[in-house]
């Protein structure tokens, strides 16, 4: 038969054969060998050559060289196509490299993990957790703290008013009332809570933002326990080599009275995180307690504060976003 009319028969049956080839191993092997291999159709035609008429033979080698190429080049991208992926698992028909199906993840937020942090430590030293009133009557957040009507220190705290005698309270210490009324000495307690304050909003102050109030009251409570205490806190929340300092303060409910700072890295100076000082004797007259035998001492601390210095957040109104951007990174 006429080897031009054999090549042409070869590449349609190859390319025949290659069409209908599955990814199974043998039967690749088996076309291969039969087209391709060293005793396989295409070499046959090759060993034809040589008896060739040698004015074609040229032509013929052309041609037949022209087949070899083409067949090994549609063969070869046909078993690449048949190469699994990296992670396939041949048992499970799984491709386990594939992007998973991403189900988002909330946290909690930020103060909740300050919040829950800073209860972990005090009750840890026997301190319990009770809650107050956010809507106070001026009584608990100013008179029984011995802010009278008209004093000055009431300037210390602008106040959002509901009528005249109803706040919403400015500090956590209005439970310190509530619970001394409640409450027949000793008692220790931490109260965290939401508090408001109608004053300029900053990177450092907001209209409303979250204390812990600490009450501790027995019959031998000093200042330099509450010292002591307070240092144990501010270091167990910030470590050991936190840089804080004591200053002298003034509140009306306290004497003497307080303020803890934290050396804040980021900005290069203290920041203010929490008042404090012994309960001032006319508290205890005011909630019937008798000042000739009980003492004690309170706190308030500032939770956004806190939390901004452990966090490094350098500006207090991303708490009140809802920023996902921002809350995902807690
Ligand atoms: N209530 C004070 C404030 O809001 C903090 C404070 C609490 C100070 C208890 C002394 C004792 O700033």
């Amino acid at each position: 038969m006429n080897l031009q009319k054999k090549i042409e028969e070869v590449r349609i049956s190859f390319r025949t054969a290659l069409d209908s080839l599955t990814s199974d191993n043998d039967a690749v092997e088996e076309l291969r060998s039969k087209y391709l291999g060293r005793k396989g159709e295409i070499a046959s035609l090759f060993s034809k050559l040589v008896t060739a008429d040698p004015e074609e033979k040229p032509l013929l080698g052309k041609a037949l060289n022209q087949l070899k190429n083409d067949c090994l080049v549609s063969f070869e991208k046909k078993v690449r196509g048949f190469e699994k992926p990296v992670g396939y698992s041949a048992s499970s028909g799984m491709d386990y490299t594939l992007p998973g199906i991403h189900f988002p993840v909330g946290s909690l937020h930020p103060l909740q993990q300050i919040l829950d942090e800073i209860k972990d430590v005090f009750t840890s030293i026997g301190f319990s957790i009770a809650y107050g009133p956010e809507i106070d009557d001026d009584f608990h957040n100013f008179q029984a703290l011995n802010i009278p009507k008209h004093h000055p220190a009431r300037d210390m705290q602008d106040t959002f008013f509901i009528d005249k005698n109803i706040v919403l309270r400015t500090h956590t210490s209005n439970v310190q009332i509530h619970l001394m009324e409640n409450n027949n000495p000793p008692l220790r307690y931490i109260v965290p809570g939401r508090v408001y304050r109608n004053e300029a909003i900053s990177f450092k102050s907001y209209c409303l933002f979250h204390q812990v109030e600490g009450l501790y009251v027995d019959k031998h409570v000093s200042f330099s326990e509450m010292k002591g205490t307070l240092e144990y806190f501010v270091k167990r929340i910030f470590g050991r080599d936190v840089k804080i300092r004591f200053r002298p303060s003034y509140f009306p409910f306290t004497e003497p009275s307080a303020e803890v700072d934290i050396w804040d890295e980021k900005r290069d100076q203290w920041m203010e995180i929490l008042g404090c000082g012994s309960v001032d004797p006319a508290v205890f007259e005011n909630v019937g307690y008798d000042p000739e035998i009980w003492q004690g001492y309170a706190f308030g601390m500032g939770i956004e504060r806190i939390a901004m210095l452990k966090y490094k957040i350098s500006d207090i109104r991303h708490f009140y976003q809802n920023d996902v951007r921002f809350l995902s990174q807690f």
